[in-house]
């Protein structure tokens, strides 16, 4: 499968699962979501399987591995237990994310730089198996020359912090944040990593990151589920993929 060229989408559902265990019971269904967004463009389907289940269950991902015509990003924390149920399933692509506090550099990515033994090690036979790795860190270059050290094939860039300065209007920080994930971009991509990212994007905030030509991926999630409610998933999609393209082209 090639995906070279235009930027992808890849669309997360976990708050899909979130509201249906609001009630405990299969609506909405995940996978349904999933193939909404698929039809409405999304590249790839974005999950994240935590170690406490408290959106998506091992039912959902077995689910999307069976149901969907699109690649499957499995988020998952580095542990013995989440490794298994990669290897067993084998999705496109496979992304470390941190869930306990000690595993996060301040600003919210994974721990890579400390943790670079155990991560090497942990990410070989996914690589193996033929799943892409990609690790979620922050825009920072001992992180990034971290994950290239053990072998990752893919970072994902943490877009949390700036997002977060836009939302709360204070404009000098989020444009600094913005500087760094600009240049820790083009420095992954010098280093031979795929460049994702993600975390808190929204209509807002997406088209000065999709602008930045090293991006081969946006994987957002929790704002096109809540525009869902106003638009539908579709339109909600529809629009995110719109504003993309217009930063990708102009
Ligand atoms: N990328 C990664 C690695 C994530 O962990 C998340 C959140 O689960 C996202 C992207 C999407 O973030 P959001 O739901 O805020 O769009």
């Amino acid at each position: 499968m090639s995906f070279e060229g235009k930027l992808r989408l890849g669309v997360n559902i976990d708050h899909v699962a979130t509201v249906r265990n609001a009630r405990g019971g299969a609506y909405p269904d995940p996978l349904r979501a999933a193939k909404v967004a698929e039809a409405a463009g999304a590249d790839g389907i974005t999950a994240h399987l935590r170690e406490d289940r408290r959106h998506i269950s091992d039912a959902d991902i077995d689910g999307l591995m069976a149901g969907l015509g699109v690649p499957l990003n499995f988020e998952m924390a580095a542990t013995a237990e989440m490794q298994a149920i990669a290897l067993r399933h084998k999705p496109h692509a496979v992304c470390i994310v941190p869930e306990k506090r000690e595993e996060r550099t301040t600003e919210g990515g994974l721990e890579v730089a400390r943790e670079e033994n155990r991560l090497a090690h942990f990410i070989a036979p996914l690589i193996e198996a033929g799943s892409r790795v990609s690790i979620f860190i922050a825009a920072d270059s001992r992180q990034i020359e971290a994950a290239a050290r053990i072998g990752a094939q893919v970072i994902e860039l943490h877009t949390g912090a700036y997002c977060d300065a836009h939302a709360e209007g204070r404009f000098k920080e989020r444009d600094t944040e913005l500087d760094a994930l600009r240049e820790m971009s083009a420095y992954a991509h010098s280093l031979g990593l795929e460049v994702h990212a993600g975390h808190g994007l929204n209509y807002e905030t997406v088209k000065p990151i999709a602008a930045f030509p090293e991006v081969a991926e946006l994987n957002i999630g929790h704002f096109i589920i809540g525009e869902a409610i106003f638009r539908g998933l579709g339109p909600a999609i529809g629009e995110m993929r719109r504003l993309m393209d217009e930063a990708r082209d102009g």
